[in-house]
């Protein structure tokens, strides 16, 4: 199968090309959004696509779309080419693209973290504390928090997302109480998709959840949810405190990349069929665990 790294809806105006949708108008309060087959490390988009991710992502989140029902959530239908009849020229989105409500998108990542680990360790190892949080002294590389924390980080436009404290997340969404409502439901979601996955033998290490308004203010849970690109899983089997546990998200490709010697700016060194290979057996492998929940 062909990787689909890019997308040209004829019918439809192209706003936004992210890193890995392609984002398009549909009307004036609707998007379909297209999963390609893009991947990007330090967020850098390699020229190689990972054939069929786009279609793994989209059925991940669709699946956790579905079951969580802390928040209204975006999707308006999974099956676009339903309400949108063009859509049948374009056989290779099938699977990649969905229809949603188009909101003002709040600009914070929302991280939600159970375990030390990723930027949250470096953080710790210099000064005990994650996003002002303070943690006990002596904890060890993924070693399992006290209890989940939340650590958001702004949506840099250009260049690496920055972890940001409380106090800076009021000042970039302009109101406290729905700040609140973003750390107490990425919270509450993280620990039951937590526990879910624990059951099939998954640690959801850290995850980020984003979030939307609509005109009355109403917020939404938007974005992808609890997919490998957006989240960090490991296998119970393998977990060992102290370590960088064997994942099944992007720290694969990444830790091919440390073998290199890259400076992580573009352009992109090119990626081996293997790895190709390898990044999207796991996707899929963290695919039939999500959706057999
Ligand atoms: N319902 C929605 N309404 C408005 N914007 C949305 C909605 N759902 C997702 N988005 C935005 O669409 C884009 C999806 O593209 P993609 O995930 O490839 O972006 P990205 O490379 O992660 O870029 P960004 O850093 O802006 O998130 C994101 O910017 C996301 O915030
Ligand atoms: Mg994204």
């Amino acid at each position: 199968m062909k990787a689909v790294t890019q997308t040209n809806i004829e019918e439809l105006t192209r706003l936004f090309k992210g890193k890995v949708r392609d984002v398009y108008e549909a009307d004036g309060n609707r998007l379909l959004l297209v999963a390609t087959d893009r991947i990007s490390a330090f967020d850098v988009v390699f020229s190689e696509g990972i054939p069929e991710k786009g279609q793994v992502l989209t059925r991940i989140s669709n699946k956790w779309f579905g079951m969580i029902n802390q928040i209204p959530n975006h999707l308006i239908s999974t099956t676009p080419q339903r309400e949108l009849p063009f859509l049948a020229h374009y056989p290779e989105l099938k699977d990649r693209a969905v229809l949603v409500k188009k909101l003002k998108r709040l600009d914070v990542e929302c991280v939600a973290r159970g375990y030390l680990f990723g930027s949250a360790w470096k953080e710790y190892q210099e000064k005990e504390e994650v996003c002002g949080i303070q943690l006990p002294p002596g904890m060890k590389q993924a070693e399992r928090l006290p209890r989940p924390i939340f650590t958001p980080a702004t949506k840099a436009a250009s260049g690496h997302d920055e972890n940001v404290s409380f106090e800076e997340c009021i000042n970039i969404v302009g109101e406290e109480e729905t700040v609140r409502t973003m750390k107490e439901i990425s919270l509450e979601i993280y620990s039951w998709a937590h526990n879910l996955l624990w059951a099939q033998g998954i640690i959801l290490s850290d995850t980020k959840f984003e979030y939307g308004v609509d005109e009355k203010g109403k917020i939404y849970l938007i974005d992808e949810v609890l997919t490998p690109d957006s989240s960090r899983f490991w296998s119970i089997k393998t977990y060992r405190i102290g370590t960088s546990p064997p994942n099944y998200d992007k720290q694969f490709i990444r830790d091919y990349l440390e073998t290199l010697d890259w400076d992580k700016r573009p352009p992109a060194p090119p990626l081996p069929q293997e790895i190709i290979e390898k990044t999207i057996a796991r996707y899929k492998e963290i695919e039939e665990i999500i959706c057999s929940i």
